[in-house]
Parts: C-alpha cells; structure tokens; sequence
C-alpha cells in the first residue's frame, strides 16, 4: 500500500483528480467508482475545473456508485444517486446516461444487488475506485465485521455512521435510513486502483489501523492491505498517528506510483 501525504484537503483532491485525467486520457472510457460523502468533493472539484480548462476530455468516462440508501424515495436529495448526479456527472458534462449506481429502492433488493455487481462486470470492471473511510474504519457502507470477500449486498448501518451522516439530513437521525447497499468489500477489491482520500483528525486513528494495523474486520479498511495497487492518500491530520509517517514521506510525496502507469 502507499501512502502519500499531502498538506490538506486541497492538495489530496488536486493529486487524485489529476490520477482520474491521467487515466481518461488513457483510457477514455475508464469506468470511475465514486464515493459520496464530504472528503471526496475537493476531488470532484478539480476534476471538473480541468475538463472546464481542456485539460482532459471526460466525455466518454463513465461513472459508477459504491453504495446507496434504501428506501429513500426516488429522487431524494440525499439518495446517492442524486449526490452523484449533482456532484460529479453534471459538473464533468456527463449524461445519466454514463452513470451506474445500485437500486435502492428496488423491490427485490437481494436481486438488486446480484445485477449492480453483474453490471459492473459486465462493463469491463472499475478502473479507478474512489473510496472515503468511516470513523469506525468502514469503507463503502461495509461497517465492521463485514466479510473481506463480501459482494455487493444489503447492510445495516452502525448508530456512529448514522449520527456521522446525519448532517445530511438536517441533523435529524430519525431521518437517516438503517440500510444500505454497499458493494461488498470483494467487489471494490475487484478495482484495478483503489484510491482512498481521509482528511482531518478524526479520521487519523482509523487511517493507522487501516494502514499500520493488522488485517481485521474490524475494520473493513484493512482490506486494502490485499489489493496489489492501493493508495491511500492524507492530509497531515489523518496521518498523525502513523508511525511510518517519515517513511511515507520520502517515498512517495514526490512521485506516487500511478504517475509511471
Ligand atoms: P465523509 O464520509 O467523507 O463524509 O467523512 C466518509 C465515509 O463514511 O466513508
């Protein structure tokens, strides 16, 4: 795994927006997994301020979801669904038609999830999977304890990632669905680049086990240890409880290994 520390927020979605150009202009049709949450959107930002300079034409990309609510009504603000239109498709110049997210308000959810991960497969897999992690180290929705050859399934959510989530939702937990589906953490496995962004403090504890940690499902973050290409990128306050922090920094600040794919 490498770890690449960068000053803030700004710098982490700067360096990960210019890893998803590099790949467009390689591979124009490159499938991009997107998370949602508040730490991928300086991302999401810079993505779009490059295909507004010419800097990348992402007009072939196509986008895919990691997780989503279930039982929010179509159409709800909060559903993943409408975060990732509204955060990174319109803003790229995409079409729906370029987007791919599981079903959450799908009668038979088990059947929803088996064809979300079909779908994926069936569209050549994930180039570049963007990933948040939670306070209690989870990734997608995959909350601990979660299979580390899991696919894509229905999950309950643990009270801290409802109380984390419920800003979203005026601040109202009672609000804030219990379920989710969640690619499993198998399925994101399946990316061929994992790509996790964690900023601020309060993400430092779970960025160490993640990293330093052995491999737990306790937390699900440590699977990222099984993957042959996986980033993990922080601002100095997420990596405040690395102890290899020194090392992480002379050898990747300067030249993160995608930037020679
Ligand atoms: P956050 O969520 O980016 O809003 O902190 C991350 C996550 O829960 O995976």
């Amino acid at each position: 795994m490498e770890v690449v520390i960068v000053p803030d927020a700004k710098a982490g979605g700067e360096l990960i927006a210019e890893a998803m150009a590099a790949l467009v202009r390689r591979k124009p049709d490159a499938l991009l997994g997107v998370a949602t949450g508040s730490t991928p959107l300086p991302i999401y930002e810079a993505l779009a301020a490059k295909v507004r300079a010419g800097q990348v034409d992402a007009s072939r990309a196509r986008i895919c979801q990691l997780d989503e609510y279930v039982g929010l009504p179509a159409g709800h603000p909060e559903s993943y669904r409408a975060v990732v239109l509204r955060e990174v498709v319109e803003p790229l110049g995409l079409s729906e038609a370029s987007f791919m997210g599981p079903d959450g308000s799908a009668e038979d959810i088990v059947g929803a999830c088996e064809a979300y991960d079909r779908a994926l497969a069936e569209a050549g897999g994930v180039d570049l999977q963007l990933l948040g992690i939670g306070t209690d180290g989870h990734i997608g929705f995959n909350e601990p304890c979660s299979s580390l050859a899991s696919r894509t399934r229905i999950k309950t959510l643990t009270e801290q990632t409802r109380v984390d989530n419920a800003r979203f939702f005026d601040n109202d937990l009672d609000q804030v669905p219990h379920h989710v589906i969640t690619q499993g953490i198998g399925t994101i496995l399946d990316a061929r680049h994992l790509v996790l962004l964690a900023t601020g403090e309060g993400k430092a504890e779970a960025v160490a086990q993640t990293v330093e940690g052995p491999l737990s499902a306790l937390v699900p973050a440590s699977a990222l240890q099984l993957h042959r290409h996986a980033t993990v990128v922080v601002d100095e306050a997420a990596a405040s409880k690395l102890k290899l922090a020194d090392y992480f920094r002379h050898t990747y600040a300067d030249k993160p290994s995608w930037q020679g794919l």
